[in-house]
């Protein structure tokens, strides 16, 4: 799996172009979901860049009130593909574990549809429930994640099960950009807060999905591999956690 990818919610304008640009620039993992609305533009964007399909990750995520093994093929027709990377189980359902879910997309794996699977907006508890039920272990859990809000336990977890973590929301919703512990560390490393954002996903060993639609977006977002945050500094961003949530809580402890 790519290192970190691009974001697509609410990529609905010149989604096509905003994809081709962003494969033309490095981008090797896009991110999309079944209610995105950017699959078809998504599909157009990658044949437009000639990049090898060997040479792309895409993960994609069916609803909780689907039929996933269903919405998995639908996805994959909007997408213009034989099989994705990655299918997430978007969420839980509001009762249970989803294990009906998860056998529908265990299903699409056994058939090729997909490489791997998981889930996103997990607790640990319910992936342990989920496992338990099932015997498959996701391969990932996306959930949002930023300094301003993250988990040790989640990421102990994870690591001991070996399952990924993919950070959503890894820039706030530009809701923290301008915090000032932010704005200082990206002062002396001479990089923006959102590159700060990333890096720390980077050396968390977890998958940042930044979104960015905007070319200069698209272009600062990737230029994060020629510096190094110490230690100390990964310290003091991860004492920013106060368990923020851009869209309201976040599912995990
Ligand atoms: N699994 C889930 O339940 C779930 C939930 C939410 C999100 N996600 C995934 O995670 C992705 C990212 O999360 P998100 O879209 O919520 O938020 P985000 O990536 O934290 O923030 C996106 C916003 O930041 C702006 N931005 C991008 N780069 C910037 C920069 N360098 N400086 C300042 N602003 C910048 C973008 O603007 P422009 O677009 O104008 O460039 C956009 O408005 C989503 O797109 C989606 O793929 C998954």
């Amino acid at each position: 799996m790519p290192v970190m990818g691009l974001g697509t919610w609410q990529l609905t304008e010149d989604t096509a172009g905003v994809i081709q640009s962003a494969l033309e620039l490095g981008y090797r993992l896009i991110d999309t979901s079944g209610d995105y609305g950017t699959q078809p533009g998504i599909g157009q964007g990658i044949r437009r860049s000639g990049v090898a399909r060997s040479d792309f990750y895409l993960v994609t995520k069916v609803e909780e009130t689907d039929d996933a093994y269903e919405a998995t093929r639908r996805n994959l027709e909007e997408l213009g593909l034989d099989r994705a990377d990655l299918i997430l189980l978007h969420r839980p359902p509001e009762s249970g574990t989803g294990e009906d879910l998860w056998l529908g997309l265990m299903r699409a794996k056994e058939e090729g549809l997909a490489t791997d699977i998981g889930v996103s907006n997990y607790s640990a508890d319910l992936i342990d429930a989920l496992v338990e039920a099932t015997g498959e272990t996701p391969a990932v859990n996306q959930i949002e994640w930023s300094p301003f809000g993250h988990s040790e336990d989640m990421l102990r977890y994870t690591a001991d099960n070996g399952i990924v973590i993919q950070g959503y929301s890894p820039l706030t919703r530009m809701k923290r950009l301008d915090e000032p512990t932010l704005l200082a560390l990206a002062d002396r490393y001479g990089k923006t807060p959102a590159q700060i954002l990333i890096r720390w996903n980077l050396q968390l060993g977890t998958v940042p999905l930044p979104k960015a639609s905007k070319p200069g977006h698209l272009q600062e977002n990737i230029d994060v591999f020629d510096v190094h945050i110490s230690d100390e500094d990964m310290s003091r961003l991860n004492r920013l956690n106060e368990r923020f949530s851009s869209l309201g809580t976040l599912p995990y402890e």
